[in-house]
């Protein structure tokens, strides 16, 4: 029979890597607690209309890049594509501008486009994405932007490079639209076909166009920072110099307009060489206009989301840690032992203790062969003179002496106490009496 295959783009996290996945997610987790950030989940399905409105219909998510479908009562739903949109959903739909006037939200899981899948990119990715809603200041950008390298720092991520600019409000960004066209009609002949589209639907995404001839016309473009009103200038200024406070260096590209609409005033990216094409670790700026648009209270928000497939992956190049081992192996010498041995699994996991055992109920000698691939520390030897005796036998695993030496017999009861004690003190010792 024809064996069936992952969905192209798609992959499988096998344990060992899956348990390095946690670990990350949990010191990111830690470093987003510690500046005040709280966890939103936000449902995998969303109207499809959500992503058209807010990311906007002239993209490249929306125009070529979401799974949509027709549910059974006719209405379109989207797998979605990225975060914000649906945090901006939550926001307006439970009111939350009346709970507090500030929220820090982030939110950690799959997302799905359809692109063309090559390294560092997949059809279903991982986004860990961070939202500061309801501050204008440029303090907001600075807290989003520091605490984005702080996660990046906590990955052990090293040789990245800050990319930032200004994209303006809406009333400078018209200015800067007029003179991009204008400088873009003028070496039209120089453009790819999907740019001389763009030149019509979405010119500043012409800017970030990855084609040689565009990206030598897009060097000598106009920058919107020249375009800039006088109070997105000062916002821009304040965002720059709160940077330099903190000494986070970072380098003003002109050709960032990153790939969704909804953004205003600061966007930025965080970039690293050591990933090829796709160099852009996280990315990220400021939406001001969006909770408007999506029809709640005018409300100013900045945020980014790091993908954690390449997270990982520039982390994983440092080697990958070893796998987590159980502590305790319970191995039974009798098939007459396996009740009892039911019972002492449960309680020394119930006291905090990670237990496994060999289910196949096979022979004792392959029950500890397979403690000691495991890697395994300790068994728990349950045999029926043992358990006649009221006792177990405990045999240190990481040692190669005569089996008298790496053995010992103790009370069957008080054993999960006994056990905690010397993972906690002794953990060298642990078949040596105390
Ligand atoms: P984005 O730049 O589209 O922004 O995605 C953020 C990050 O997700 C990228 O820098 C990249 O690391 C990762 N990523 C995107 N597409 C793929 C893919 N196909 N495969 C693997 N990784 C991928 C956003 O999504 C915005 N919502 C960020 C944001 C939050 N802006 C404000 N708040």
């Amino acid at each position: 029979m024809k064996t069936l295959q992952v969905v192209k783009g798609m992959r499988d996290i096998l344990p060992p890597e899956s348990q390095w996945w946690r670990a990350v997610e949990g010191a990111l987790i830690e470093v987003l607690e510690s500046y005040g950030y709280r966890e939103i989940r936000t449902p995998f399905l969303e109207p499809a209309e959500l992503f058209a409105r807010s990311l906007g219909e002239q993209t490249d998510i929306v125009e070529k890049e979401m799974y949509t479908f027709t549910d059974l009562d006719g209405g379109q739903l989207t797998l979605r594509p990225e975060g914000t949109a649906s945090v901006v959903r939550a926001f307006v739909e439970q009111n939350l501008a009346r709970r507090s006037p500030l929220h820090r939200f982030f939110y950690l899981g799959p997302m799905f486009r359809r692109e063309r899948p090559q390294k560092g990119r997949f059809r279903q990715f991982s986004q860990l994405g961070a939202e500061l809603i309801g501050a204008e200041a440029p303090a907001a950008d600075v807290e989003v932007i520091d605490l984005l390298l702080g996660l990046a720092a906590r990955a052990g991520l090293e040789k990245l490079s800050l990319e930032i600019n200004s994209l303006g409000c809406p009333v400078c960004r018209g200015g800067y639209r007029g003179a991009l066209v204008e400088y873009l009609q003028s070496r039209r002949d120089r453009l790819c076909q999907d740019c001389l589209r763009r030149l019509q639907t979405n010119p500043l995404r012409v800017l970030d166009c990855k084609q040689e001839a565009c990206r030598q016309v897009a060097d000598s473009a106009p920058h919107t920072i020249d375009f800039l009103c006088p109070a997105c200038r000062e916002h821009f200024q304040g965002v720059m110099d709160g940077l330099q406070a903190l000494a986070i260096p970072c380098h003003l590209n002109h050709r960032l307009v990153r790939g969704l609409d909804y953004y205003t005033r600061t966007a930025f990216e965080l970039q690293a060489q050591s990933l090829g094409a796709q160099s852009a670790v996280a990315g990220g700026g400021r939406y001001d206009g969006l909770i408007e648009a999506m029809g709640g209270p005018k409300t100013p928000a900045v945020g980014f989301a790091i993908g954690l497939d390449r997270l990982l992956m520039m982390a994983a190049e440092k080697g990958l840690p070893p796998p987590v081992a159980s502590d305790v192996f319970v191995a039974v010498q009798a098939p007459g032992c396996w009740s009892e041995a039911y019972r002492l699994m449960r309680e020394l996991r119930q006291a905090g203790l990670r237990v496994e055992c060999d289910a196949r109920m096979g022979s004792l000698k392959s029950q500890l062969k397979r403690a000691d691939n495991l890697g395994t520390p300790l068994a728990v030897i349950l045999g029926e003179e043992e358990l006649a005796a009221g006792e177990v036998t405990l045999r240190d695993m990481r040692r190669g002496e005569p089996d008298e030496q790496k053995q010992r017999r103790v009370a069957r009861q008080g054993l999960a106490q006994l056990l905690l004690a010397m993972f906690r003190g002794k953990g060298e010792n642990i078949t040596k009496q105390s």
